[in-house]
């Protein structure tokens, strides 16, 4: 560095010591925060650090507390020295975010291996999918007319708005609560979607009785373990996981958390974040100023830090995240959102085929089923999966035996096992707080919960899947920089989407 630039530098430092105490209307940037804490080390936290890292540059400190393991709700089982994907997996092609990270950080995709799959309703299978694609269109064509092209047509809609979402956050715009965020997508329809049922919302544009039942509510047995009660958007991201193209990432998607861990500097601190308290401290570099105390705990110790911008990114609950905010005026709201209970099941065994269909064993060939909602059945979902390495996947099998996992509200018993499978050897479980209880009228959580306080989880109240999370990370970085430097031209435009049409 030069002489002058070395003058410049010390210029700025007084000019920034000066504007401490606020230059009203300046334009220059203010300086950045000393220290940021992040709540939670899963795909939201961790991208949030690699968003704020990109906005905030080098000099800021990143904490993320983490009291379980770095990807929390994406993680693996291991079946005979073999992981599979026990929570989030399946990913979309046009889960852009998602996408960047796997580039950015070298790591590859894993197409999602072909699947046949069927849907029993309790008594036998109601549809049955093909190898051959013309088959398929017959079949669909021949039991419920063209409403799965309509289906899909609907769907393609949605996402071609909801696609908007990149280009403004590219253009660094954010916004300050979820429903501002859907209404720049897609306007009153978004919201209206929010506000009714998915059952509401295919009802009216025509779908049959028949086709929900046997298709779409299937779907969303298996996607998020609920019924066509769930709210239409959320209808909408889980219909996008029936079509082609779909992935995931070769050696597991946590890798995608560690990596931007990694690649974002942040310095992982393992310990549960019990309270964050609001004070008033008075910092090295100038007078008070408003900041976090995160009290958190490792084994038994108990120990804190203060930071001036603080994210949450782990839903807000007792049974979850137990985290009490302290010394706020006004009160931090608390949220009660109900997260539902889902265990994964993973079984290495031989099924019996004969409680979805007379054909003799080795005519079945369906790799998986799902169910309909009165099957009276105690799966949501059965399927063959494969390990997480490509180089893992096992030979095909001569003994008919296979890894599959199984979706269910309540944890198997090994009678509940024995039901399903001929004979088996080894079965592991997980169980999870998987997402929302989706009960529309969705009233979505705030972000902002104080100054430079944000909570990026109360976007799963649209939807929850890993790009949202993402897209919650990513909006709540922008958020964090655009209202710590005073940019509130960047928070909540309206008719961004028309603005950004015409500056190309
Ligand atoms: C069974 C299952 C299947 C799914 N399938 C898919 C799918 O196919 N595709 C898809 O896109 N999405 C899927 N999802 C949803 C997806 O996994 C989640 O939406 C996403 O992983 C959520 O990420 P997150 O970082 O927001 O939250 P989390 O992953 O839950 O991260 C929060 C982290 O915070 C930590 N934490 C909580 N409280 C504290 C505290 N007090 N102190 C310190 N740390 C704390 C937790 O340990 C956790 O690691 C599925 C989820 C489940 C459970
Ligand atoms: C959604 O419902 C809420 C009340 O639950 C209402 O205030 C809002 O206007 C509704 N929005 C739309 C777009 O229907
Ligand atoms: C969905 O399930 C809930 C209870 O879990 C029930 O109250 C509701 O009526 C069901 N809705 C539909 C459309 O089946
Ligand atoms: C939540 O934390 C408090 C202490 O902060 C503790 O007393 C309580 O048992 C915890 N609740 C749950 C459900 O873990
Ligand atoms: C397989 O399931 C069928 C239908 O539930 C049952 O009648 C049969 O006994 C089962 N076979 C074995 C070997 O358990």
């Amino acid at each position: 560095m030069g002489p002058t630039a070395e003058a410049g530098s010390s210029l700025l430092g007084l000019w920034l010591l000066l504007c401490s105490w606020g230059c009203p209307g300046s334009a220059e940037p203010r300086a950045p925060p000393d220290k940021i804490a992040i709540v939670g080390a899963g795909i939201g936290g961790t991208s949030a650090a690699y968003y704020l890292r990109q906005k905030f540059g080098g000099s800021v400190k990143i904490d993320l507390f983490e009291r379980g393991e770095v990807g929390g709700r994406l993680a693996t089982l291991t079946v005979e020295g073999q992981e599979y994907e026990s929570g989030g997996s399946v990913i979309h092609p046009l889960n852009l975010h998602m996408k960047r990270f796997v580039k950015d950080l070298g790591l590859s995709a894993a197409k999602d291996a072909d699947s046949l799959t069927g849907v029993y309703n309790g008594e036998k299978l109601v549809f049955e999918e093909s190898r051959w694609f013309i088959i398929n269109m017959i079949k669909l064509v021949w039991h419920y007319g063209f409403q799965f092209l309509r289906l899909h047509m609907w769907v393609e809609d949605i996402l071609d708005k909801f696609m908007r979402i990149y280009r403004y956050q590219s253009h660094d715009y954010a916004f300050s609560s979820v429903e501002k965020l859907m209404h720049a997508l897609g306007g009153d329809n978004f919201l209206r979607m929010l506000n009714g049922t998915l059952l509401e919302t295919l009802e009216k544009a025509g779908f049959s009785e028949k086709f929900l039942n046997e298709i779409v509510a299937p779907v969303m047995r298996v996607n998020y373990g609920q019924n066509l009660s769930i709210n239409g958007f959320v209808g909408a991201v889980s219909l996008c996981g029936v079509e082609s193209g779909l992935w995931a990432v070769e050696g597991g998607n946590k890798l995608v958390c560690s990596g931007l861990l990694q690649a974002s500097k942040g310095n992982l601190i393992p310990g549960s974040v019990m309270n964050i308290v609001e004070k008033t401290k008075t910092k090295r570099t100038g007078g008070p100023a408003k900041m976090y105390e995160v009290v958190y705990q490792t084994g038994s110790e108990v120990h804190s830090g203060f930071y001036d911008i603080v994210l949450v990114a782990t839903p807000l609950n007792r049974k979850m995240s137990n985290i009490t905010f302290l010394n706020f005026d006004p009160a931090v709201e608390e949220f009660h959102q109900d997260y539902k209970h889902i265990v994964t099941t993973l079984v290495k065994g031989e099924l019996n085929t004969t409680i979805f269909s007379a054909r003799p064993l080795n005519k079945f060939d369906l790799t998986a089923v799902l169910t309909t909602d009165n099957s009276d059945l105690f799966i949501n979902s059965i399927g063959i999966v494969s390990p997480v390495r490509e180089q893992d996947t096992p030979e095909p099998t001569t003994d008919g035996t296979h890894v599959w996992k199984i979706f269910s509200a309540d944890t198997l018993t090994k009678r509940q096992i024995l039901k399903l499978f001929l004979s088996y050897d080894y079965a592991v479980k997980k169980p999870w707080l998987a997402y929302p209880q989706y009960k529309p009228p969705e009233k979505c959580p705030s972000i902002v919960l104080h100054d430079h306080l944000y909570y990026l989880n109360g976007i799963e109240c649209a939807a929850s899947a890993m790009e949202m999370s993402a897209i919650g990370a990513h909006n709540a970085a922008l958020l964090a920089y655009h209202r710590w430097n005073g940019h509130t031209h960047m928070v909540d435009q309206e008719d961004l989407h028309e603005k950004l049409k015409t500056e190309l």
